[in-house]
């Protein structure tokens, strides 16, 4: 069985790195724990970065910390009001709390009472006028958290909380400053979208409840990126073995996006088997195809000139450049410019930049449109001339 696989979030045995804030998430469960005291965290990244990896890491530490905890997972689908969030919860509160059968019936009804309640809300109902009319959302939520008074910890994670109604973010405030009588963890986790709309002035006191408790999940580091390659085979008890070169090879090439070394290492994987740089090489047409539709939402409107360039800087096989090195791999101030906006490098000073974007697109674009003459393979040839 394939110990990768970029398809699915990381199972917390094979989650990686993060380290500060598994920290957060340690303190929190303990004063949770001890005083009765929730908090909040939002954590931001893009596509494929681990949102959902880490939120699953979180639910497993809350399960670790406190076993009768109430767990539940959020994910919005599409675009959601605040009604439609609350009501998400509530309902995955009810159907957690229906395969646990050791919680007092007294929780469960509750939790029953609501979820009926917030149904009629939701206009399901046929005939709405012999019914109560609907509750607020955030009389709804009350009554969630009053319900569940004796449960140990709630745990709730809302995942891909890009997707809440613009005017509607503010719900997040209200929902991690409630008085609650039940200790409350609230992981949120959202797309760049969100932390855009987060950082706009009106929104300033809902970011301030997050104050502390923000986590920007970007790029691994190289010692990240050992870590995610190496976990799965710990967690899988597999016999494979990562080389250096092999590990600095896929780091380079993901640039420590997740998801690409995700795709990386389930391209270049050999079973038992130490796996090294050539082997890693070799695996690149294969992780291209692995990682396409990721892949091809990258510089969509890149000409075939800047896809040349981009390769040819990527081919460098390093990081940070000064301009000679540009000029030497055959790019012209103008293309430096071109990459300088496309977002692909970026100016760090006179005369110094840096590259922000992972070689694989580069060289995923460059096959896709069969600019193939020069590649991957190229690097090594390229980085030895370079002192
Ligand atoms: N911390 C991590 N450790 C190991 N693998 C990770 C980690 N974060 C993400 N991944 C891998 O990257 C891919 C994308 O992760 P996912 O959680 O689905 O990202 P997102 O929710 O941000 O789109 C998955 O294959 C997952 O296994
Ligand atoms: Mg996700």
């Amino acid at each position: 069985m394939q110990p990768y696989d970029p398809q699915k979030p990381a199972t917390p045995g094979a989650f990686a790195g993060r380290h500060e804030l598994i920290e957060f998430v340690r303190t929190s469960l303990e004063v949770a724990t001890s005083v009765r005291r929730g908090s909040a965290l939002l954590l931001f990244g893009y596509r494929g970065s681990g949102k959902t990896s880490a939120l699953r890491k979180v639910q497993a530490l809350v399960r670790d910390a406190a076993r009768d905890s109430v767990i539940v997972e959020v994910p919005l689908r599409f675009q959601s009001s605040e009604t439609m969030l609350i009501l998400g919860i509530v309902e995955a509160i009810r159907r957690q709390l229906a395969s646990r059968p050791r919680l007092g019936s007294r929780v469960r009804r509750a939790v029953e009472r609501v979820s009926a309640v917030s149904v009629l809300g939701t206009g399901i109902q046929r005939e709405p006028a012999q019914h109560p009319p609907p509750s607020h959302p955030v009389t709804l939520w009350n009554d969630a958290l009053e319900a569940m008074a004796r449960v140990p910890l709630l745990c709730i994670c809302i995942d891909d909380a890009e997707l809440l109604d613009a005017g509607h973010v503010a719900i997040l405030k209200t929902m991690a400053e409630t008085d609650s009588p039940v200790p409350l963890l609230l992981a949120v986790a959202g797309g760049p979208e969100l932390m855009e709309q987060l950082s706009r002035p009106v929104a300033s006191p809902i970011l301030r409840v997050f104050s502390g408790a923000m986590f920007d999940i970007g790029q691994f580091s190289l010692a990240e990126t050992q870590e995610a390659l190496e976990a799965p085979l710990k967690s899988n008890r597999r016999a494979g073995r990562w080389d250096t070169s092999a590990v600095e090879s896929i780091y380079h090439l993901t640039h420590g996006y997740p998801y690409l070394v995700q795709c990386f290492g389930a391209a270049a994987y050999r079973d038992g088997q130490p796996i090294r740089e050539d082997d890693v090489l070799t695996a690149v047409p294969k992780a291209l195809r692995l990682a396409s539709s990721w892949l091809e939402r990258e510089l969509p409107n890149a000409s075939d000139q800047d896809i040349r360039a981009f390769v040819s800087v990527a081919s460098l096989g390093r990081i940070e450049f000064r301009s000679s090195d540009l000029t030497r791999a055959g790019l012209n101030p103008v293309y430096t410019q071109r990459l300088v906006s496309a977002g692909v490098l970026r100016r760090v000073a006179r005369g110094r930049y840096e590259l922000r974007m992972a070689p694989a697109i580069a060289y995923f674009h460059a096959l896709r449109r069969g600019l193939t003459d020069s590649t991957w393979e190229t690097r090594r040839r390229s980085s030895s001339e370079i002192p």
